[in-house]
């Protein structure tokens, strides 16, 4: 028997909610969970060297099979040596499949049992993605934990066609389950689908545990949903997933939707949010988000947060950041984008501290007390 690519241990359980403190083995390096995954759709994190994820403790990226089938091709990335060694990145890699990208990004989509096919949106050339397609890609790019191909529904999809999609998704996972032709060293994971259905949510479940994958996603949440709504849907269905695999909510990663999320047994987490809004010049502190551009700070020669100890805190004012962000310059966006990405590694990791001393409610109520309770 090989040994499997990826290992989950429980470490530890909240007496007071469904969070969990683990521990995932990869060939890449140890990940203590629950664990946010920086994103990093064309195999780099924006503006951001693989060594300062790593000086930031981060233990896993995510990155996209629809932007590097399209760009540069997963022949060019296997022969650099897959992603590791193509992005010179030292720790673990997730990829996700890409049919949510295509539904986001490309044009024409048409999509049958099959497969979809769709048009490229760098250059409108056709295109299909099955299930056997994407396990090659996906074993192309040579990730530690890949993702099946799914299809997200809309929000507001009507429950047959979300009972459709499904068998649809379900019967895609079993054939890249069947495709998948590196078992020993990459780590398949199913998607739960369903919408706000939880019977089809509980079928998804069941049915996904059959196929006994490494682990299991949440996905089509934070389609559009009120957040109350995704809470609900959450708190029924990670409870139902296998207690002994890691459980991923996929592109969630708002500071209170990681508190949410933990507090209802979620491991695993990704989103761009702290990269995109590091862009446009928000950032997170203790006392919520601030918006750097603001003439307030013009003279404010404190850092963007006195509670951060983040390289960015230490050294740079706001009123400098400001000028750097005002005046376009490039440095101004990596050190937003330096300072988000660590606030939310650090919150994980008072978050796993928290659950390990069984004080993770009371972490949490302190948490939005300093926050605000607002979305985001
Ligand atoms: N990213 C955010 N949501 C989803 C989803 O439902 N499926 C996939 N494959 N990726 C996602
Ligand atoms: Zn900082």
């Amino acid at each position: 028997m090989l040994q499997a690519p990826v290992r989950f241990e429980l470490i530890k359980r909240c007496s007071q909610t469904e969070a969990r403190r683990g521990r995932l083995f990869t060939p890449h390096g140890v990940i203590e969970t629950p664990v946010f995954m920086p994103v990093g759709t064309q195999a780099t994190v924006k503006t951001m060297a693989p060594w300062e994820l790593e000086e930031l403790g981060a233990g896993i990226i995510l990155s996209n099979t629809y932007h590097l089938h399209l760009r540069p091709g997963e022949d060019v990335v296997a022969r650099a040596g897959g992603l590791h060694g193509f992005m010179q990145w030292k720790g673990a890699v997730l990829t996700d499949s890409g049919g949510f990208q295509v539904f986001s990004l490309a044009s024409l989509r048409k999509i049958t049992d099959e497969g979809v096919r769709f048009r490229s949106h760098i250059d409108g050339s056709p295109r299909f993605f099955s299930p056997e397609t994407v396990m090659a890609i996906e074993n192309a790019l040579g990730a530690d934990i890949i993702m099946q191909l799914d299809e997200c529904p809309p929000y507001g999809a009507t429950r047959s066609y979300l009972e459709t999609s499904l068998q649809r998704t379900l019967a895609w996972a079993k054939r890249c389950k069947a495709a998948h032709a590196r078992p020993e060293d990459q780590a398949l994971f199913g998607i739960v689908q369903g919408g706000e259905h939880l019977d089809l949510r509980r079928r998804a479940v069941e049915e996904l545990a059959e196929l006994d994958l490494p682990g299991y996603a949440i996905g089509g949440l934070s389609v559009g949903e009120p957040k109350p709504l995704m809470y609900e849907i959450l708190g029924h269905v990670a409870p139902l997933m296998p207690r002994d695999k890691p459980r991923y909510l996929m592109g969630v990663g708002s500071p209170d939707d990681l508190l949410e999320g933990v507090e209802r047994g979620v491991d695993m987490f990704d989103c761009v949010l702290p990269t995109r809004i590091a862009r446009n010049g928000t950032v997170f502190t203790s006392a919520g988000k601030v918006v750097m551009k603001h003439a307030k700070y013009r003279e404010d020669f404190g850092p963007i947060d006195p509670a951060c100890s983040c390289r960015v805190c230490r050294t740079f004012s706001r009123a400098y950041i400001r000028h750097l962000l005002k005046a376009d310059e490039i440095l101004g966006v990596r050190l937003t984008t330096y300072h988000n990405v660590h606030f939310l590694l650090n919150l994980m990791r008072e978050i796993r501290k928290s659950i390990e001393e069984d004080r993770f409610l009371a972490f949490k109520r302190e948490f939005y007390d300093r926050y605000g309770y607002t979305s985001e």
